[in-house]
């Protein structure tokens, strides 16, 4: 019996996790939920797990909320370390993620990562806190469970390159000058995952392509420039490892996240999950592949750039897009400005130094604060 803590339980990746485990009581058990604001839900899924410690994130005195409950963002650390949390399924949403995977590695934990920020931010910092603490990372991000599934262990040996595959969101044949119009509401409409909103938005950009090219070399050991993107607009390939024989593996399925995160609590195991429906090839045809439009989408290519720049240029990357989308969300900017915000901080701040937690932590901050200055009024 397994003791997982979920982190941002209220959310998208934190709800699919609960549907799994819920299936799977017989080998996990739920020891802590968090959440941000979302009270009325936490409360609802304490009463149906019954996990001993609850942690809400906002402090403020809108909630009013069970004594027992943990307050403030140190429950997400105290709940990452929890005696009995052998899994810390980090499924928050934003850089807010990192200091409890810091946490949990550090501590000896496995971490099913969804907070894909948290590697983005301090990619280094944590694969050096896994070392230290001894403590795992396993990925639940469709496209880096599939990679994990075709080479069996987070060693990059034998491979000669990494595909991932992107469903190029709802603007994937959208020309540049119908872009230009986007709505909040067009970004918003994925043509093949059900997400929270920043990443849908992330995908609308192709910003969530860059964090996880971004990513994948701290999983995997496999340098950037073996790393391509195609398009798959249909999402049932999640990603292609090419060998250095010349050999193509690629893992398949349906778009839904209960596999990765299933994966991800029981990897190297398999476990029966008589849920899932049979894969039919004959229902998912056509597949189709298509080469990525990096000019129309230039917030990925600033990604791309980051990730090779290397220091606290990743950091700056994704601060920015946070603010960003959280402006396009509030309707203060244009979805074409999200990609203007990104270039903006990095031309002023790509060159920091990241090398240090609190270089990436300054970093972090100064390009928020230039992107809420430059394009928040
Ligand atoms: N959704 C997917 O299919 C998918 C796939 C691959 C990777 N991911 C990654 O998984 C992560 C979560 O995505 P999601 O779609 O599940 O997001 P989401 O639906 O927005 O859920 C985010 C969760 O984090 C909590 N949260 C928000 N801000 C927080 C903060 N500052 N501190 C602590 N907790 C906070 C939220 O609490 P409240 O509900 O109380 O606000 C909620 O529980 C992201 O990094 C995303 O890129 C998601």
């Amino acid at each position: 019996m397994k003791g997982v803590a979920i982190l941002g339980s209220t959310g998208s990746i934190g709800t699919t996790a609960l549907r799994v485990l819920a299936r799977h009581a017989d080998r996990f058990r739920v020891v802590a939920l968090t959440a941000h604001g979302n009270a009325d839900l936490l409360a609802v899924q304490e009463a149906a797990t019954q996990a001993p410690f609850i942690g809400l994130v906002a402090n403020g005195s809108a909630h009013s909320v069970p004594e027992r409950w943990r307050r403030g963002s140190e429950c997400l650390t105290e709940a990452a370390t929890l005696a009995d949390a052998d899994i810390i399924l980090n499924a928050v949403v934003g850089a807010a993620g990192l200091d409890p995977t810091l946490a949990a590695l550090n501590a000896g934990k496995r971490v099913a990562l969804a907070n894909k920020e948290t590697l983005v931010v301090a990619g280094e910092l944590v694969r050096q806190a896994a070392v230290s603490g001894g403590g795992e990372i396993v990925p639940v991000d469709s496209e880096h469970s599939a990679i994990l599934q075709c080479i069996g262990s987070r060693s990059g040996a034998g491979v000669r390159r990494l595909v991932l595959t992107a469903s190029g969101g709802p603007f994937r044949d959208w020309s540049r000058e119908r872009i230009e119009q986007a709505t909040r509401d067009d970004a918003l409409r994925h043509p093949t995952w059900s997400m929270g909103r920043k990443i849908t938005v992330d995908s609308a950009t192709l910003v969530n392509k860059a964090l996880e090219v971004i990513e994948a070399p701290h999983l995997f050991g496999v340098p950037y420039d073996q790393i391509d993107i195609v398009v798959h607009p249909q999402s049932i390939v999640h990603s292609f490892v090419e060998f250095v024989d010349g050999s193509v593996l690629a893992q398949v399925g349906l778009p839904s996240m209960e596999l990765p995160v299933l994966y991800a609590l029981a990897h190297p195991e398999r476990i029966n999950e008589s849920s899932a429906a049979p894969f039919d090839p004959v229902a998912a045809s056509p597949l189709t592949f298509e080469s990525v439009r990096l000019d129309d989408f230039p917030a990925l290519r600033l990604g791309l750039a980051a990730a090779r720049h290397g220091e606290a240029a990743p950091a700056v990357f994704n601060a920015a897009n946070e603010a960003a989308v959280a402006l396009f969300l509030d309707a203060r900017i244009r979805f074409v400005e999200i990609a203007a915000a990104i270039e903006s901080a990095l031309d002023v701040l790509g060159d920091l130094p990241g090398t240090e937690k609190n270089a990436l932590l300054v970093a972090d901050r100064a390009a928020r604060q230039l992107v809420n200055e430059r394009f928040g009024c």
